[in-house]
């Protein structure tokens, strides 16, 4: 279900009109406030914070921290020079510091109030990187909606979000915000995301802009390290990284957030071949540039900028619109005009872009957000029907030997781990609310199917090593239980921001607990709950099934226990592979041939000498793209492409029969991948081109049909600009990157044919 939803880059002449009446009237200090971000708090206030907290216990109501102003954030309203503010998630603050710019201002400019709703707002969805695992667009399109409902009835204008950074490095803790290591996904999962969040029909009767972000290659951090040097070439930026917020931009988002990092030499902040050449001058996209927090400052760090002055100096001429805390533009855009250094110009085009998007969001008309609506709309019974239906889907059954699973009471489990019972990780990185107690956790799931006295619980050891362990009682504990329910995996905080890693395996001594328990000879079901692939191979082999549950939001632990006794057939497939070692990394599907290609992957390639391979493990992933397990089984049978040749204005029809050849109901994630064989440069081996989620009953059967234009192949050419070549493709119709059913077809210049 598609619902209709707001864009902001449309010409609209009515709101042109009114920009350019605004923008006459406006000083130099008053455009350079409108591109200026702030941080309206001031420092932490123990003693605020200590007599808040006992008002609220005094007056028996919830304590909720709200910051002081910092000193000059009123005055600075006043004189109009601040044009929007960040993570201020109070109704009633807002709604203070909007009425002192609304009607305390010489011209009464509001502000747009921006915030990080990553995975929703105070309804808490899996983390993206699951989100993406459903393969199910209009769902998240539906959270994205959900999330929008809770931050605009917050006050909330402006949502720092989707993050579609494609991310082929697991070390990268920001991983667990996008959508995996593929521009096809990224690009499904942009639209989606951004027509949910700017969806046009929100309870609070205002509009919300989405802000895609790092614009762009924040994902090819070298080493997998936060921040780090990004360096690819040009045709990597335009055919891996620039595609999903291509998507975004055409599903009508009004922003987009500049990244922290350089791109070979240039960071993003002030890089005009992505802020001017991309942006404006080939996509025409008139939408707002606002960069990352302090990331203007960040450039004298880079070494690009001398200091601050410089640093908005380059910023501004690079095409940023919108600074983000760091203070470069209100401290020294004046002083830059004024010396000749800034064409006035850029500021009134910056300036423009915002009023543009303000009117375009409603502010001027209705500044205000109605402070008793959050109370109504948070948490809403069926918002936390949906966080509990994307869990379910986000979910990824990696293996499931012997069927173990689901399980058939009166099975007696003995659950060991520490995730089993954390309330906090299950809101995964970027919950800026952290709510816990609106948590359910796998033990809660647990007590929905199971009798106290059917199983119990013994964390047999922390997620750090640095608290107390006791893996003996772990295995004492598991005696007379029939399976053993191991839940383990990361912290929320060993994801997201600033957090990456180099041992990518169980964090601590859990791995050793898997080991203890695994001596015992029972069986054992593993629950994984993570911000990230894990490189767990030994975990896997230990284990009879293997279920990814991933940091799944507040309904998490329902939805494991949902998939664990079968009320839900899991659905899930990976959108980021699995490696087997961290020496793999990067490891993704869609790579390059080479002059040396390994014979097959997935097996040992010790006697192959002196082709691209490794001395100590196979090149393939452990769990390959794509993939997931189901509890029924799918048959693909009878691909036809049609026609078999196409000019590069054609489609090509591609159709399949799936037929559900188990004995129960389940969703198939239907994959086309495809294969230029010969390229004016090298091509990917694969590169997936198309998906399909399928619902089928027990025994039936579905034609598949995927239209595959032409112009769908074209990538970056010699000339740096996006070409379609003639020549011969194979073609992959199946349930992950491995492989399926194969044909060929050929494009061919529409001379040739006669
Ligand atoms: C952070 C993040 C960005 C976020 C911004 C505001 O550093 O990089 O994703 O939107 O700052 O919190």
């Amino acid at each position: 279900m598609q619902t209709d939803s707001h864009t902001y880059n449309q010409p609209d002449p009515a709101t042109e009109a009114r920009v350019e009446a605004l923008l006459a009237q406006m000083t130099l200090p008053e455009k350079i406030g409108q591109l200026v971000q702030l941080n309206p708090f001031g420092p932490f206030d123990p003693d605020e914070y200590d007599r808040q907290k006992a008002e609220a216990a005094a007056n028996g109501r919830p304590f909720t921290y709200i910051p002081p102003l910092r000193h000059d954030m009123e005055a600075l309203l006043r004189a109009g020079r601040v044009g929007s503010f960040l993570n201020v998630m109070l109704p009633g603050v807002i709604n203070h510091c909007q009425r002192i710019a609304v009607e305390e201002s010489r011209l009464g400019i509001p502000l747009i109030a921006g915030g990080d709703v990553i995975h929703g707002f105070r309804t808490i969805f899996p983390i993206p990187l699951a989100e993406s695992c459903t393969w199910n667009p209009p769902l998240l399109e539906r959270a994205a909606r959900v999330a929008a409902e809770e931050a605009s009835a917050s006050g909330i204008d402006w949502i720092f979000a989707p993050m579609i950074d494609v991310a082929r490095d697991l070390r990268w803790g920001r991983i667990a915000e996008g959508a995996g290591e593929d521009p096809f996904v990224g690009m499904a999962m942009a639209r989606a995301r951004v027509r949910g969040f700017q969806a046009a029909d929100l309870s609070s009767g205002r509009r919300i802009a989405a802000c895609p972000k790092h614009y762009v290659g924040y994902g090819a951090a070298e080493a997998g390290r936060d921040y780090n040097t990004a360096d690819f070439s040009e045709r990597t930026l335009r055919d891996v990284y620039l595609p999903p917020f291509k998507a975004a931009f055409d599903a009508g988002a009004g922003s987009v957030m500049s990244a922290f990092n350089e791109i070979s030499g240039i960071p993003a902040t002030a890089n005009p071949l992505l802020l001017r050449a991309i942006l404006r001058d080939e996509w025409q996209w008139p939408g707002v540039v606002l960069s990352d927090y302090e990331a203007v400052h960040e450039l004298i760090a880079h070494g690009l900028a001398a200091d601050l002055k410089d640093a908005a100096r380059l910023s501004i001429l690079a095409g940023l619109d919108m600074e983000m805390v760091s203070e470069g533009y209100a401290t020294h855009l004046a002083d830059l005009v004024a010396a000749g250094d800034v064409p006035l110009a850029l500021v009134d085009e910056a300036a423009r872009r915002v009023l543009r998007l303000k009117f375009r969001l409603g502010l001027f008309a209705q500044p205000y957000t109605d402070e008793t609506l959050a109370e109504t709309i948070i948490l809403r019974p069926d918002f936390r029907t949906l966080a509990l239906e994307v869990a379910q889907e986000s979910m990824v059954l990696l293996k499931n030997e012997d069927d173990i699973l689901p399980l058939a009471p009166p099975t007696r489990l003995a659950v060991i781990g520490p995730l089993a019972d954390s309330h906090a990780d299950m809101l995964g990185c970027w919950s800026l609310h952290t709510h816990p107690e609106d948590v359910e956790t796998v033990l809660d799931g647990l007590a929905a199917y199971l009798p106290a006295d059917a199983w119990r619980y013994t964390p047999g050891c922390p997620i750090r090593a640095s608290e107390p362990t006791d893996i003996a009682a772990a295995v004492t504990a598991v005696q007379d239980a029939d399976v053993i329910l191991l839940v383990v995996g990361e912290s929320a905080d060993m994801s997201g921001e600033g957090h990456s890693r180099t041992h990518l395996g169980l964090p601590g001594r859990q791995q050793e607990l898997a080991d203890a328990l695994a001596a015992t000879g029972k069986p054992i079901v593993c629950v994984l709950m993570n911000g990230r692939p894990l490189v767990i191979p030994r975990l896997a082999a230990q284990v009879k099934a293997l279920l990814v549950g991933w940091h799944g939001g507040i309904r998490a632990g329902r939805a494991v226990a949902d998939i664990l006794f079968g009320a839900v057939n899991p659905s899930g497939k990976l959108t980021a592979s699995w490696p087997r070692a961290e020496g793999q990394i990067p490891l993704y599907y869609a790579h390059k041939n080479t002059g040396r290609p390994a014979a097959a992957a997935g097996v040992k390639q010790f006697a192959e000498y002196f082709k691209s391979v490794y001395l100590d493990e196979p090149n393939s992933p452990l769990f390959p793209f794509g993939f997931g397990l189901s509890y029924t089984r799918f048959a693909y049978s009878d691909l036809r492409l049609d026609p078999p040749t196409i000019t590069p204005e054609e489609t090509l029809v591609v159709t399949a029969t799936l037929r559900n050849v188990g004995s129960r109901a389940g969703a198939e994630v239907v994959q086309l991948y495809v294969r230029d064989l010969v390229g004016s440069v090298t091509r990917p081996v694969k590169e997936l081109k198309g998906f399909q989620k399928v619902t089928l009953q027990p025994g039936e059967r579905r034609a598949i049909r995927f239209e595959l234009p032409a112009q769908a192949l074209g990538f970056t050419g010699r000339e740096m600009r996006t070409v379609v070549e003639p020549g011969a493709f194979r073609l992959w119709v199946g349930p992950d990157c491995r492989g399926g059913l194969e044909g060929s077809f050929t494009v061919e210049e529409a001379h040739r044919r006669g």
